[in-house]
């Protein structure tokens, strides 16, 4: 494989996480799945930007990407049956990725929005490639190529986010 389509299908494939992250921006709101919980620090377990609608309409908008995906190229995924358990893993793992970090926020007494550098770019897509790695997985150079430049596609959507006005800070 040459290097873009290295770089091409690198990008194909999490794409699915990159939408189920993305998506609670817009689709989010409502009941929070801590349900208005705290820890025994006293602060929230995760906050009220974690909720019940960004988490389940995150994941059934990231699911439908792979399934249109595989429309597009089903010599990919081999099966549909693979490509929608791909993209589900991806997008489950990606929003689970996103709770856990938010739990670490609040332990560290960061306030809802407020941006933890690494975190925020990189917890959802760690564990978004760990849960689909037993369905398919990338090559090392691949991941560490989606390591390097998803913090700076994260950003660009944020602030692409922010300027439509659907997000209050451009993080
Ligand atoms: N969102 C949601 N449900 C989720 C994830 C996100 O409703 N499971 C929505 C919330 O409106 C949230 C916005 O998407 O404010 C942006 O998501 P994110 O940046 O992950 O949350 P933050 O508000 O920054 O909260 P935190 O500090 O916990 O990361
Ligand atoms: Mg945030």
């Amino acid at each position: 494989m040459d290097w873009l389509s290295s770089v091409f299908w690198a990008f194909w494939y999490i794409l699915p996480a990159y939408f189920a992250n993305a998506s609670p921006v817009i689709v989010g709101g409502g009941r929070p799945i801590d349900g208005g919980r705290t820890w025994k620090d006293g602060r929230r377990l995760l906050g009220d930007g974690k909720t019940w609608r960004g988490f389940l309409g995150g994941v059934l908008i990231g699911t439908s990407v792979g399934l249109i995906q595989y429309f597009i190229t089903p010599q990919f995924y081999g099966s549909l049956e693979n490509a929608l358990k791909l993209a589900f893993l991806l997008s489950f793992g990606a929003l689970i990725g996103d709770l856990v970090g938010s739990f670490i926020k609040r332990r560290a007494n960061l306030p809802r929005g407020y941006p933890a550098i690494g975190l925020d770019q990189l917890g959802f897509l760690i564990s978004a490639l760990a849960f689909a790695y037993p369905v398919k997985t990338l090559s090392s150079a691949q991941i560490i190529f989606l390591l390097i430049v998803s913090p700076f596609v994260h950003w660009g959507a944020n602030y692409f986010a922010y300027r439509m006005g659907w997000k209050s800070v451009p993080w």
